[in-house]
C-alpha cells in the first residue's frame, strides 16, 4: 500500500463531518425556495414522508455499505459494489456514485466561490448603493460575467474567488481526513450554527421594518412557509420536488456518505450515528434554513413580491434578495458578512466530501500517494470547471445540476437499495446496519428499506422521466443559441464518465494479475 490507512479521529468529528456534507447550500438556499414554490407548508408533508421512507432508510443503506467496504479495503463505491455483489457489472454500477460526487463538486464550489466573494464584497459593502432588485440583479450578473462590465470588468473576480475556493478545498482534502476534513468540521460546523443562529435571531426581532406596510411581517412569512396550501398535496410536481430536495440536503444517492463511512472500524455503530447526522441536518434545514430568508424577505418586500423571488430561485433569493436587506438594516454589513461566510462553511464542508471518493479511488486503485492524488484531481477540477464559469449563463451548470444532481441521485439511490436489499440480501443488510448500533433500529425499516424505498424511487424515476427527464433530454424549450453549450455540459459529462469506467477496468485488470 502507498499510504496507510487512514481514520477518523474522534467519533464527534466524525459526526460532524457527516453533518457539514450534508448541511450544504441545499439547507440555507435551495430548501426556503423549494418550500416556498411548493404550496409552504403542504410542502412539508411529502417532505417528511420522504425523509421518513427514503432519507433516513438511504442514510443507513449508505452508512452499512461504506462500513462494509471499507472493511474490505474499499473507499469508494465501485469497490464497495464489488464486495456485495460478484458480478463484473458491480464495479460499473458503483462508478455512478464516483460520477455524481464528481459532476456536483465541479459546479458546486464554483457557487461557494460565489459566497466567499460575496462576504467580501458585503465586508466592504461594494453592493450597498445597489437599492434596487433590478440594480442588485444587475450586480450579480455583471459579476458572474454576463453584466456588459458595469461593476466587474469582466469574469475576473469571480475567477480569483473560484481558484481560491479551490485551492482551500484541496487544501484540506490535502491534508486528509482527520487533519484536514475533520478539523474542518469541528471549526466550521459550530461557526455555522453559531452564525446561523444570530441571523434567525436579527430576523426574528425585525418586526415589521416598513410602517407604510404593517402586514409585511417576519411573522407573515413564517406563515408563508408554515400555512399548508393542501390542494397542492394531489400535485406530483410536490411530491417530487419533496422527494429530491431530501436527497440533495441529505446528500443521498452521491456516493459521498459511503466514503466517509468506509473508514470507519468494523463495529463501530453506524445506526445512531446515521440518524444524529440526518437529525441534524434536519434542524439546520427546516429550523434554521426556513427561518431567515424567506422570513425577512416577506418582512421587507411583502408576500407577492417574496413570491417571485422565489420562483426566480436560490440564487435570486441568497444573492439578489438578501443583499439588498444588508443594506437596509443596522449593521448590514456585519449581517450581510455573517450570511454569506455561513453558506461558505455550509458548502466547502459539503464540497470536500464530494472530492473525497474519486480522490480514494485514484488513491487505492492506481497506488498513487495521497499527496500525488489530491494534486492531480485538483488540477483536473480546475480544468474541468472553465466551461462552468464562462458558459453559466448559457444553462452549462443547469444541466449538470439536473442529470447529476437531481435525477442521478434518484436513479443512484434506487441502484444501491436494490444491491443492499435484494442481491446482498436484506438478511446480511440488517446485520450489517445493527452491528455494532448504539441504538435499537425499528425492525419497520428491514421492510422499509426492501420494499418501499425501492418502490418510491421507482415511482418517483417513472413520473420525473415522463414529466421532465425526456423533454430536457430533447431539448424542449431551449433557446437555440444555448444548445451547443448544453451539448458541451453533457460532452464534458460524457467524458468524465468515460475516463472513470476505463479507469475501473485498467484497475480490475490490474487487480486480477495480482497473485
Ligand atoms: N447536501 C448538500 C447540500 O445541502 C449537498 O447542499
Amino acid at each position: 500500500m502507498a499510504h496507510a490507512k487512514e481514520s477518523w479521529g474522534t467519533r464527534i468529528g466524525l459526526i460532524l463531518a457527516v453533518a457539514g456534507n450534508a448541511i450544504g447550500l441545499g439547507n440555507f438556499l435551495r430548501f426556503p425556495v423549494q418550500a416556498a414554490q411548493n404550496g409552504g407548508g403542504a410542502f412539508m408533508i411529502p417532505y417528511f414522508i420522504a425523509f421518513l421512507l427514503l432519507g433516513i432508510p438511504l442514510m443507513w443503506v449508505e452508512w452499512a455499505i461504506g462500513r462494509h467496504g471499507g472493511k474490505h479495503g474499499h473507499n469508494s463505491t465501485p469497490g464497495m459494489f464489488a464486495v456485495m455483489w460478484e458480478n463484473k457489472a458491480a464495479k460499473y454500477l458503483g462508478a455512478i456514485g464516483l460520477f455524481i460526487s464528481t459532476v456536483i463538486f465541479i459546479y458546486y464550489t464554483y457557487i461557494e466561490s460565489w459566497t466567499l466573494g460575496y462576504s467580501v464584497f458585503s465586508s466592504v459593502k461594494l453592493y450597498f448603493d445597489e437599492t434596487t432588485f433590478d440594480s442588485m440583479k444587475q450586480f450579480l450578473m455583471s459579476y458572474q460575467g454576463a453584466g456588459a462590465g458595469v461593476h466587474f470588468s469582466g469574469l475576473t473576480t469571480a475567477y480569483i474567488f473560484m481558484t481560491i475556493t479551490l485551492l482551500i478545498n484541496f487544501w484540506i482534502l490535502y491534508r486528509g481526513l482527520s487533519k484536514g476534513i475533520e478539523l474542518l468540521a469541528k471549526i466550521a460546523m459550530p461557526l455555522l450554527f453559531l452564525f446561523a443562529t444570530v441571523l434567525v435571531v436579527r430576523v426574528f426581532t425585525l418586526g415589521t421594518p416598513d410602517p407604510m406596510h404593517p402586514d409585511w411581517s417576519v411573522w407573515s412569512g413564517m406563515a408563508f412557509i408554515w400555512n399548508p396550501d393542501f390542494s397542492q398535496l394531489s400535485n406530483a410536481k410536490v411530491w417530487l420536488a419533496a422527494a429530491g430536495q431530501i436527497f440533495f440536503t441529505l446528500s443521498v444517492g452521491m456516493g459521498t456518505i459511503q466514503a466517509y463511512a468506509s473508514y470507519l472500524k468494523e463495529d463501530d455503530d453506524i445506526a445512531l450515528s446515521g440518524l444524529t447526522t440526518a437529525s441534524t441536518n434536519e434542524f439546520a434545514e427546516v429550523i434554521l434554513g426556513g427561518s431567515i430568508a424567506i422570513p425577512v424577505a416577506v418582512a421587507f418586500f411583502g408576500l407577492t413580491q417574496t413570491q417571485t423571488i422565489a420562483q426566480g430561485g436560490a440564487f435570486n433569493l441568497g444573492f439578489v434578495s438578501m443583499p439588498i436587506i444588508f443594506t437596509k438594516i443596522p449593521f448590514g454589513q456585519f449581517f450581510g458578512t455573517l450570511w454569506f461566510l455561513l453558506l461558505f462553511f455550509a458548502g466547502i464542508t459539503s464540497s470536500v466530501a464530494m472530492a473525497q471518493p474519486v480522490i480514494s479511488f485514484v488513491r487505492d486503485e492506481f497506488k498513487l500517494t495521497h499527496a500525488k492524488a489530491t494534486v492531480l484531481l485538483g488540477v483536473l477540477a480546475f480544468i474541468c470547471i472553465q466551461p462552468v464559469v464562462f458558459f453559466l449563463s448559457h444553462g452549462f451548470l443547469d444541466e449538470m445540476d439536473y442529470w447529476a444532481g437531481t435525477f442521478g441521485l434518484a436513479v443512484f439511490a434506487l441502484i444501491e437499495t436494490i444491491l443492499f436489499a435484494w442481491v446482498f440480501g436484506m438478511e446480511k443488510g440488517w446485520t450489517e446496519i445493527t452491528k455494532g448500533a448504539d441504538i435499537k433500529v425499528p425492525a419497520i425499516f428491514k421492510f422499509i428499506i426492501k420494499y418501499i424505498t425501492p418502490l418510491y424511487l421507482a415511482v418517483i424515476l417513472a413520473v420525473w422521466s415522463y414529466q421532465d427527464a425526456f423533454n430536457i433530454f430533447l431539448l424542449k424549450n431551449k433557446a437555440a443559441e444555448d444548445i451547443p453549450y448544453i451539448w458541451a455540459s453533457r460532452g464534458l459529462m460524457f467524458l468524465i464518465a468515460a475516463a472513470l469506467v476505463m479507469m475501473i477496468a485498467k484497475a480490475w485488470k490490474k487487480r486480477r494479475q495480482l497473485p
